[in-house]
């Protein structure tokens, strides 16, 4: 009696247990696959894989112990690249990603078992999405910081080299008072002048590229300063560069200081007709007012953390060479042209001056498709 009652039980219980583990692996919420040991077969995936997928019942049903170029291959569709599975099914990596066509990301992680290998296949579209978000504003501000040192070094050996250079004037100054107005040593000595004003040009503008200079701030009118600062630069405009106004009158104003956004407009102003001077053409020069949502302002250099809402703007488009995406991203750098040495601290200048006034800029640029420099600054309530 005793062994006819105990006998179902014992021969029940692992039934019963393999029936709570089918369950548990067909609910189980985040997908995975057997492999055998040498990761070419598929042993088994749960349902939770299949939906994942997207396979039929009756298409999954043919894939268990399929090899596992095949599963990838029945899963193509469902994925963004799909040798990405194949890739970390064979476990390159002993945590992977796959991104599936809908925008969503797994975490692959394969685990060694007994009979071969379990790989997980957790959803993790939020967590992988903010990492990469982590990792770009990292990269972004260690650029920022090298820019930053770059500049301050920049700026470091200016200042050294322009009290070497007014020391170096003021001698070459005295002595050329003292000679005879025929005396021919003069033409030397004025050479000597001429070169040293034009380092001291350098100096200032590398010293203007590098500090965080003092700012004087007025309420101005963006229009109004276009068109003075056009009007300044026509006589180095090159003869073959057309320049057309495209000024909207009646902007709102904004704060800044009015000598350094001159400057800013300048130096793109420049780069617009030395990217036409070859062959010559047009520089549309305008000016508006846009609002600005925070997504749009994501794009655009130098306005992390710019709050949303209403910046004037003016833009230089040129229709000449452009620029390549090598030569855009390193545009801003002191001391990077294309041009020849001892230029390419215009931009970085430009990087300062709209830092300080909390603007940004936009850059549309393509080889052969001409460039426009959109420089924004806040209106001002
Ligand atoms: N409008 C433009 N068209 C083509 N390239 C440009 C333009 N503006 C800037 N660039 C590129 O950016 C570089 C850096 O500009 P900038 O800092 O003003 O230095 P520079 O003009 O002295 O070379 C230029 O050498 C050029 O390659
Ligand atoms: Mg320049």
């Amino acid at each position: 009696m005793t062994h006819a009652r105990t006998s179902p039980d014992v021969e029940e219980q692992p039934r019963k247990r393999s029936a709570v583990l089918a369950e548990a692996v067909a609910e189980w919420p985040h997908a995975f696959v057997l492999l055998d040991a040498a990761r070419r077969s598929v042993l088994a995936f749960n349902p939770r894989f299949a939906a994942l997928m997207g396979l039929t019942p009756q298409r999954a049903g043919e894939l268990h112990g399929a090899g596992v170029d095949a599963l990838g291959e029945a899963c193509a569709s469902a994925l963004a690249e799909p040798a990405a599975l194949a890739a970390a099914l064979d476990g390159e990596r002993a945590v992977g990603r796959v991104e599936l066509r809908d925008g969503g990301l797994l975490e692959v992680s394969a685990h060694r078992i007994q009979c071969g290998w379990l790989v997980l296949l957790e959803e993790a579209t939020a967590r992988l999405r903010a990492e990469d978000e982590r990792r770009t504003v990292e990269r972004r501000m260690r650029e920022l910081e090298r820019l930053e040192g770059l500049g301050a070094l920049a700026g470091g050996i200016a200042h050294e080299f322009n009290n070497l250079l007014t020391a170096m004037m003021g001698s070459a100054e005295l002595v050329l008072d003292q000679l005879a107005a025929d005396d021919a040593r003069r033409r030397q000595l004025e050479r000597i002048l001429d070169a040293g004003a034009r380092a001291a040009r350098l100096c200032e503008e590398m010293i203007a590229s590098a500090g965080p200079g003092a700012f004087e701030v007025r309420r101005l009118h963006l229009s109004d300063l276009v068109h003075h600062t056009l009007r300044l630069l026509q006589p180095s405009t090159p003869a073959r560069v057309r320049v057309e106004e495209r000024l909207t009158p009646e902007l709102p104003a904004t704060a800044g200081d009015a000598a350094q956004l001159r400057r800013v407009l300048e130096s793109v102003f420049l780069n617009a007709c030395e990217a036409l001077e070859a062959r010559g053409g047009l520089v549309r020069v305008a000016t508006g007012v846009s609002r600005m949502p925070a997504r749009q302002l994501e794009s655009l250099y130098f306005a992390s953390g710019a709050p949303a809402g209403d910046y004037v703007w003016f833009e230089v488009s040129d229709d000449g060479l452009g620029m390549d995406a090598a030569t855009q991203a390193r545009m801003f750098d002191p001391f990077f042209s294309t041009k020849f040495a001892g230029r390419g601290l215009g931009l970085s200048s430009v990087a300062r001056i709209v830092r300080g006034h909390k603007g940004a800029v936009e850059v549309e640029s393509g080889p052969g498709r001409g460039t426009r420099v959109r420089v924004l600054v806040p209106v001002c309530e």
